[in-house]
């Protein structure tokens, strides 16, 4: 026996509604570097986020092939390829080269470097706004989150660690003193805790041995950073991240400290507060 395709009027009609919704509301999101070791796991977990409407991944080699894959995924971002940055919202920038062991954080030029560069050519393109250029510095927040949780025997999603300066080095600095929930540590685990997130990256690309640096845990703090961004865009109130932003918290130009994100970017930028 055929099968009756004949449809009843009811559900001819519930089928033509159910296709007449049109695109999802939402953001629009550039990956440029979408390819890499971190551009991949970033572009799959953005398409996961129920925030961005359309997903435009950019990168120098491979793009299609990212893009057919992620474009699989029954999620409501919709992956496109060309005019990478026409009407984006957010523009996610996570190119560059993993470290091999022996080379140290400047030999990859870090957001300490390369977010002055990208102020500088948008100063010269006549449209630099301090407040929309940030450096993403989430991923020594995660870190300092995960590793005083291990020290406090406590969930690290209820632990959060300002962590201020720049991403490299000893200007990656954990104010420990300002941990939530207030607590205290001994000068042990004190020294322990700052020379860990400062070295977490090494600790890292040891452990690899040769084939990479962080990736995954550098794109899950991306996309938390990310999604703090699209959250401030939208408008939500009281959306607070640390992020390597044009500051006057110190005589540095740019520093990296908590900032209130919302519709034009970093909308305010908070002092340093007590230090120990
Ligand atoms: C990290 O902190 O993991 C990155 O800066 C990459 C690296 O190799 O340190």
């Amino acid at each position: 026996h055929r099968p009756n395709f004949q449809m009843e009027e009811s559900s001819a009609l519930s089928q033509a509604n159910c296709r007449a919704k049109g695109g999802a509301p939402g953001f629009k999101v550039a990956i440029l570097g979408a390819a890499g070791g971190i551009g991949q796991p970033l572009a799959m977990l953005m398409k996961m986020n129920p925030l961005v409407s359309v997903l435009h991944l950019y990168d120098v080699v491979n793009s299609p092939g990212v893009t057919a894959d992620i474009s699989h995924m029954d999620t409501g971002a919709v992956p496109q390829l060309e005019n990478a940055l026409a009407g984006m919202d957010l523009v996610i920038i996570p190119a560059g080269v993993p470290r091999k062991p022996g080379m140290t954080r400047d030999d990859l030029n870090p957001v300490n470097s390369t977010v002055p560069i990208a102020a500088e050519v948008f100063k010269k393109a006549g449209t630099y706004d301090p407040k929309r250029l940030l450096g993403v510095t989430m991923l020594d927040v995660v870190r300092a989150n995960t590793f005083v949780a291990e020290v406090l025997g406590l969930d690290p999603r209820e632990v959060d660690v300002p962590v201020v300066g720049g991403h490299s080095g000893v200007t990656i600095l954990p104010l420990l003193s300002q941990v939530k929930p207030p607590c205290s540590f001994t000068p042990e685990e004190t020294a322990y805790l700052t020379n860990r997130i400062q070295n977490g990256g090494t600790e890292v690309v040891e452990a690899k041995a040769g084939t990479g640096s962080a990736t995954l845990s550098m794109a899950y703090a991306a996309v938390k950073f990310a999604d703090a961004c699209l959250r401030g865009l939208r408008g939500d109130a009281g959306v607070i991240e640390c992020a390597f932003v044009a500051s006057q918290v110190t005589e540095l130009p740019l520093f990296a400290s908590k900032a209130q994100l919302g519709r034009t970017g970093a909308e305010e930028v908070f002092q340093l507060g007590p230090l120990n």
